[in-house]
């Protein structure tokens, strides 16, 4: 078998809204990479032995005092590496090169003329001409190039838009290669990946399969374990893994902790227990969790009482069971980063999700979590090598936290019992308008207000209902979804007329940034 981590891209992260998208190319290429904030110490960088280091853009001025540098072990490594935007900044500042003010700021699209002799842009075009259709961001640019270093690319406005010493391959592009937009730069990060740097291929679905089994098998021995299976794509994705690598050694826990969607509990055992012979208990926890969350109102606070119970939960389950010495979670690499500060400090901590940060001492059980190194795309790949049902790899996503963080402040049942027929209406819908797969998540929310509506001749003063529609690829930035008027016009009134506790129906139209997509 390859070995998927033998060639190693690392990713310092100087805080830009698209450092996940460089990470997330570089594993479409089919190259293993992770993910650090700039500052990350130089012991840790050398045994991490990347066969080439990406640094990415970010929000700081190069020119203040201050502001984010590389580590310069870096520079010491004889390794390849490759400045995006910021990056390139720091990298020519501290290789001795300049950046002050850029003559004219540039967002947004921009024509780049490529020199067409470095290995990285040398005969790559859009098509036709020497031109390449670019994404650009940046306020600051290079003014002087280090010793050593040539110009290979420029636009009107920016007269370095990229440099590179070919003979230590260093390279910087003050465009962003990692976004759509830059219609060329899965290719140009794939020159720097396979060409430049050397690394091959290995990071294919196969290979990952093979290696997380024999690691979870390596693990766990001959040891139980336990997995808390909620239904969605990533605790599924684990049992599945778990059952190749230990079989009967595994016990899943699916936790109905009155959050949940219409009729949940009952699917994920009839496909779980029934059609996928995985052994799950179900454990009917409702009235735990209610009285948990009885006097809490704020959102964060929620989300801990929630990760708490679970883990309370699975605690008492452990202790029936037999030898249980380890406890699985479908944890991926996105929660890590959002929620664990492996980002740099540049962006802060926006939500924590529930289900990374460790477990209390009391809890004498190992985490397993195998898939806390991949994205939710190569999940989706695995899970359908591995059989699971396409339907269940494509459902939207369900927050761990479930409908507690879709009922506005203090959760009671009668909101959730509202909150699950309005949700049921509006997914249903979805599905038989064929809308469902061309949005990307789709909710309703609970508002815990009350207004005045009229039915027939008699006055209601009743809850209100948000639909929330959104269009994303990564869930860090989403539009919201122009859904059809008529679509959104037959599901507020059947809600409004099958729901008598619902007086009003409002559309969600925020994007995030500035809103997030949950609305707690
Ligand atoms: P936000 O609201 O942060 O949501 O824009 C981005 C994605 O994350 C999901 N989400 C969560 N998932 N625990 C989870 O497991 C959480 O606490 C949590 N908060 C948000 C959200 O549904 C969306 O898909």
């Amino acid at each position: 078998m390859n070995n998927v981590h033998l060639n190693k891209i690392l990713i310092l992260d100087f805080g830009s809204q698209y450092t996940q998208l460089i990470a997330r190319r570089v594993r479409e290429i089919g190259v293993y990479c992770e993910l650090y904030r700039y500052d990350i110490n130089s012991d840790f960088i050398k045994k991490f032995n990347p066969k080439g280091v990406i640094l990415s853009g970010g929000p700081d001025t190069v020119t203040f005092d201050n502001s984010a540098r590389a580590p310069n072990i870096i520079f010491d490594l004889n390794i390849p590496i490759l400045g995006i935007c910021y990056g390139m900044q720091t990298m020519a500042i501290q290789l001795g090169g300049h950046a002050t003010s850029a003559n004219k700021h540039e967002y947004g699209f921009a024509k780049v003329r490529s020199c067409n002799y470095s290995p990285l842009l040398n005969g790559i075009n859009d098509g036709g001409n020497d031109l390449l259709d670019v994404w650009m961001s940046h306020g600051i640019e290079v003014k002087r190039l280090p010793d050593g270093f040539k110009l290979i690319a420029s636009t009107d406005n920016c007269n370095i838009a990229g440099f590179a010493d070919i003979n230590k391959h260093y390279y910087g592009l003050q465009f962003h290669p990692e976004v759509t937009h830059t219609k060329q730069g899965k290719h140009i990060l794939e020159r720097f990946v396979n060409d430049i740097c050397q690394c091959k291929k290995n990071w294919t679905t196969d290979n990952i399969i093979t290696k997380l089994v024999k690691d979870l098998k390596n693990q766990i021995g001959s040891a139980n374990v336990l997995l808390g299976l909620s239904g969605g794509v990533d605790s599924s994705v684990v049992a599945v893994l778990l059952q190749q690598a230990v079989g009967k050694q595994l016990t899943c826990v699916f936790v109905d902790n009155g959050l949940l969607r219409l009729n949940e509990g009952n699917k994920v055992m009839q496909n779980f227990a029934k059609n996928m012979n995985v052994k799950v208990i179900r454990v009917n926890a409702q009235e735990k969790f209610y009285n948990a969350l009885s006097n809490e109102d704020k959102p964060e606070a929620k989300r801990k009482i929630i990760g708490h119970t679970f883990i309370e939960v699975f605690e008492e389950e452990a202790k029936k069971l037999n030898n249980i010495q380890f406890l699985a979670q479908g944890t991926i690499y996105p929660d890590v980063i959002e929620s664990a500060g492996t980002k740099s400090n540049k962006t802060k901590v926006i939500k924590s999700h529930h289900n990374v940060g460790g477990l209390p001492d009391s809890l004498q059980l190992t985490l397993v979590e195998p898939i806390k190194e991949l994205f939710k795309d190569e999940v989706r790949k695995i899970g359908t090598i591995l059989g699971i049902p396409t339907h269940m790899l494509h459902c939207h996503p369900f927050p761990g936290p479930g409908l507690s963080i879709r009922i506005l402040g203090q959760v009671k049942q009668e909101y959730a019992d509202i909150l699950r027929q309005a949700d049921t209406i509006f997914i249903d819908e979805l599905y038989k308008n064929d809308l469902y797969n061309t949005v990307n998540q789709a909710f309703a929310v609970f508002l815990p207000i009350k207004s005045v509506g009229v039915t027939g001749d008699t006055r209601r003063y009743e809850y209100v209902i948000a639909l929330r529609a959104v269009e994303t690829i990564d869930f860090m930035t989403a539009r919201w979804a122009r859904l059809p008027y008529n679509f959104l016009d037959l599901v507020s009134n059947r809600i409004i007329n099958e729901i008598s506790r619902i007086s009003r129906v409002v559309y969600d139209i925020s994007s995030k940034p500035p809103a997030t997509i949950e609305w707690e």
